[in-house]
């Protein structure tokens, strides 16, 4: 497919990189202090990686993938003097100490696991350690070029449900922010800006942590996009207003069947699609996927401090004493989803049939 000029040119910051050879380290923007201060830091040391993903200096489904197989890296490369054995029992427990960072996001067990079976297959092959390592750095660089790569692909795809003039409604961040490339839902946005559409994209702040305010928003200011910043409470009056003509959503796990795990609040804004007549997309790579979970019902949903809730901006807004119930994300059953938009094309009205089809074209089930 031609696009007159591929989004990534748009924007100018890298939101997670590995420096230098080996040893090297990774540089990530440091997102909670955005859009305050724009700040990177370096990060080289497994329990560091770990920390970045749980606190959510780096976060969105496909970073955090990319995170984790950095991760990896950082846990082995100092290991040039072990038997390829006790490498292999090294990489087994740095990928159980990154597996526990955050559960929902599938892309940090399917970059794990891409890095262990690389490791697997290659030990079994024979490869010594120096070897070895020089695999795992080759497995890392390619989920992070694949990544960006992806993230074009979904922008080429999506671009084509977006019309000139259009308003388009997303929640928490799905861009540039979330991924190595251009984002997962932002991605369309971007590519339709880039052929000379002219798009709005109407941003929900995304209590408790306000990825849309202080992220979306900041990322599409700096692409040159024309953003208006909602409450979470605005979404229904502003579709029943008809003030949106669609919603483009990504995904932190989408079940076999079509189900789709995503920031919390996103599948009340299904249920509000629907009954407003508006389509309602999802942009998310195979790697968000989860050939192993059947349904929505069964993807273990995050829950976080509730001090997330209690607090805003460090301020104590709740009082002491109360419950909080703080789940990071929800699960938008597939009925309510028009498409879901991948690197391998549009899947329309998903369901089971539909979402096997293409993860066995793309090699991911038999
Ligand atoms: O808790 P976060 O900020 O990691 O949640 C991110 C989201 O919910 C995104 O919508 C999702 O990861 C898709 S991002 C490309």
């Amino acid at each position: 497919m031609l696009a007159s000029k591929t989004a990534s040119l748009i924007l100018n910051f890298k939101t997670i990189q590995w420096v230098g050879e080996s040893p090297g380290f990774v540089r990530m923007v440091e997102q909670t202090l955005l859009p305050q201060e724009f700040i990177e830091v370096d990060i080289r040391t497994v329990e560091e990686m770990v920390d970045a993903i749980y606190r959510l200096a780096v976060r969105g489904a496909p970073a955090i993938g990319v995170a984790a197989a950095y991760g990896v890296l950082l846990g082995v490369q100092d290991c040039q003097r072990l038997s390829s054995d006790s490498l292999i029992s090294t990489l087994d427990e740095v990928c159980s100490k990154l597996a526990a960072a955050r559960p929902t996001a599938v892309n940090l067990f399917w970059a794990l696991d891409r890095m262990q079976n690389r490791a697997q297959r290659d030990f079994e092959a024979g490869l010594e350690t120096e070897a070895l390592l020089e695999a795992l750095q080759q497995e890392a660089r390619s989920i992070f070029d694949s990544d960006v790569d992806t993230c074009r692909r979904m922008g080429e795809y999506g671009a084509e449900l977006i019309k000139n003039g259009q308003t388009i409604l997303t929640h928490c961040n799905a861009g540039a922010l979330a991924t190595a490339g251009c984002g997962t839902a932002l991605a369309p946005i971007y590519q339709a800006h880039a052929d000379g559409k002219r798009v709005a994209v109407w941003a929900d702040e995304t209590r408790p942590l306000l990825q849309g305010a202080r992220l979306t928003s900041w990322e599409l200011l700096q692409a040159g996009i024309e953003v208006t910043l909602i409450t979470d409470n605005t979404a229904g009056s502003a579709l029943r207003a008809g003030r949106i003509d669609c919603i483009f959503v990504g995904s932190d796990r989408i079940a076999r069947n079509g189900d789709v795990c995503n920031k919390i609040g996103t599948y009340p804004l299904a249920v509000l699609a629907r009954e407003h007549k508006v389509p309602f997309y999802v942009v998310a790579p195979l790697s968000t996927f989860d050939p192993n979970i059947l349904e929505g019902a069964d993807i273990p949903i995050e829950e976080r401090n509730e001090s997330e809730v209690a607090e805003i901006g460090g301020q104590r807004v709740a009082p002491e004493g109360v419950s909080v119930y703080n789940p990071a994300f929800d699960v938008t059953p597939a009925h309510l989803v028009a498409a879901i938009v991948t690197e391998h094309g549009v899947i329309e009205n998903p369901n089971l049939s539909k979402v096997e089809a293409v993860l066995r074209s793309a090699g991911r089930i038999e």
